[in-house]
């Protein structure tokens, strides 16, 4: 028997599976409505999430749907989980039960806990540590409109620490382009690696890059701490200045929700809307060739 496929972290994928999960990407968007792919036939995926979604879960939805899945939603404090069940009955209920869990909460280690005693593979779909589903896709939108992104400098303008940038500090050695996180001091990334770099200066960071890219300054789970995020942010945004020194044809994404006028000027926004929508829109295809290549059946 194979061994299950995980998709916790970025570090649970390697280049090549990526760039093989990319171009089955690239085809079914190309061919959405004309081929019908069967990755998921006969099989029912939960999705559990502890915090609110818009792109994750209407795309993980919809990509088990075109696979031939089934997709059953479970309200988490509808669960026992929400009554202190342990993750371990949970998961090893759930295994006998649904072919694969798709979960966003708080704490990485619960996502683990699932995919140890689950017995069914398991994303992430978000936790407080990585976002690996976003950063997998943006990768393929860059790409897509760029070539590949060896050797390019990507521009992280806000929270360093916060679970998107970790996910982008861990793709940027396997991908081998390089991160400059643009943060005030307090949030540099923890990922320690040649292709990080920290700086407090917004210009030095956005100098020359290929991509400026941006995330809220207050992630769920950090609302107790907006007053003094607000504060410690305001300069981190991308606007017309750090796009001055960006490279001339630099994109800009936004991992959405955006905030207007905060962590991204709202003419920035406006101007750039189109390709941080098409961004967000290419979670589907990502994700539909994700769940195939967990399932080993990317091709066919
Ligand atoms: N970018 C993203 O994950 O959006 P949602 O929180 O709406 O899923
Ligand atoms: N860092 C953000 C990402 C939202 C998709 C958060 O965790 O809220």
């Amino acid at each position: 028997m194979k061994p299950l496929r995980h998709f916790l972290s970025m570090n649970d994928i390697e280049e090549e599976e990526a760039r093989m999960i990319f171009k089955k990407a690239l085809e079914w968007k190309k061919n959405r409505g004309k081929e019908f792919p069967t990755a998921l036939q006969y099989q029912t995926w939960a999705l559990i999430f502890k915090k609110p979604s818009t792109r994750t879960r209407l795309s993980f939805e919809v990509a088990i749907r075109e696979l031939g899945g089934e997709a059953l939603f479970l309200s988490s404090q509808d669960l026992q989980l929400a009554r202190g069940e342990p993750i371990e009955d949970t998961a090893q209920v759930l295994g006998r039960m649904v072919h694969g869990l798709i979960i966003r909460t708080y704490e990485q280690k619960e996502v683990e806990l699932f995919a140890a005693y689950g017995n069914i593979p398991v994303i992430n779909a978000l936790t407080d540590e990585e976002h690996p589903c976003q950063v997998l896709s943006d990768i393929f939108s860059f790409e897509e409109k760029r070539g590949s992104i060896k050797g390019k400098k990507v521009a992280f303008i806000g929270d360093g620490c916060c679970n998107v940038a970790k996910s982008w500090a861990l793709a940027a050695e396997k991908f081998g382009f390089y991160l400059w996180i643009g943060s005030p001091r307090g949030y540099f990334s923890p990922v320690k690696s040649d292709f990080v770099q920290n700086t407090s200066s917004v210009e030095e960071a956005a100098q020359d890059a290929a991509l400026l890219y941006t995330d809220v300054w207050i992630s769920m789970g950090k609302e107790q701490e907006a007053d003094k995020r607000q504060m410690e942010f305001s300069q981190y945004r991308i606007d017309r200045r750090a796009l001055s020194v960006a490279s001339k044809d630099a994109l800009v994404f936004h991992c959405l929700p955006a905030y207007r006028d905060k962590e991204i000027a709202l003419e920035v926004f406006n101007e750039r809307k189109e390709e941080i929508y098409t961004q967000a829109e290419n979670r589907l295809h990502v994700q539909k060739a994700l769940l195939a290549w967990i399932v080993g059946k990317l091709n066919g």
